[in-house]
């Protein structure tokens, strides 16, 4: 590993929800993603969202320490299975600061995802009211996520409601 200590969390653990971390079961652990993170399938988690590719722990590490020099932006959580040593599942919040709502900031819920073998255990959800709590402490107003019709009912699960349309121009 280079420069950056293995067991360094993205953000601090006054951000991590006490009633979503009480409310696991105790082989299980809500908190910041870790380097060491990179060995333990935080991204083997992530490419049962999306094409995740090669990424190197090299690249993995200088990745990490960007995200690490922009506090209060960048709150990559996970869930990890106590007794495998593994992630389970993983959700981001990107705090935005806007000109508007008088320098307003807004949460963007990005990137969630749960192990393939342990979906319908309340996780993900578990994940949303941590990014929930996240929004509601970095002074959010509002959270906002953009999902597949597909997933429309779990976010309504989680207290989302749909208010528009997403619009895309890939590059
Ligand atoms: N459609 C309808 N309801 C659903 C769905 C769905 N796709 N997924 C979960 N639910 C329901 C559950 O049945 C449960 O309902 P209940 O409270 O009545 O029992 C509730 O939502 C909570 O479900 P969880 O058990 O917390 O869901 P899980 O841990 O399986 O995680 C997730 C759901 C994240 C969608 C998971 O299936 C997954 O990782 N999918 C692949 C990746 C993905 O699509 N991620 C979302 C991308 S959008 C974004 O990142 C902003």
């Amino acid at each position: 590993m280079g420069s950056i200590e293995s067991n360094t969390l993205l953000f601090s653990s006054e951000f991590i929800d006490p009633s979503v971390a009480d409310s696991l079961a105790p082989d299980y652990a809500l908190r910041a993603l870790k380097p060491a993170d990179y060995s333990a399938g935080f991204l083997q988690v992530l490419a049962g969202l999306t094409t995740v590719g090669t990424i190197s722990a090299e690249t993995f590490n200088r990745h990490f320490e960007f995200l690490l020099s922009r506090p209060g932006e960048y709150f990559v959580l996970v869930i990890e299975n106590l007794l495998t040593g593994k992630i389970v599942a993983t959700g981001t919040l990107l705090v935005e600061r806007k000109f508007i709502h008088e320098c307003g900031r807004v949460g963007h819920i990005e990137d969630i995802a749960v192990d393939t073998n342990e979906r319908g255990k309340k996780l993900g959800l578990k994940i949303i009211h941590a990014l929930d709590y996240i929004g509601q402490k970095t002074g959010c107003y509002k959270n906002i996520l953009d999902c597949s019709p597909h997933n429309e009912q779990f976010y309504v699960k989680c207290g989302y409601s749909n208010d528009g349309f997403e619009m895309v121009k890939r590059f």
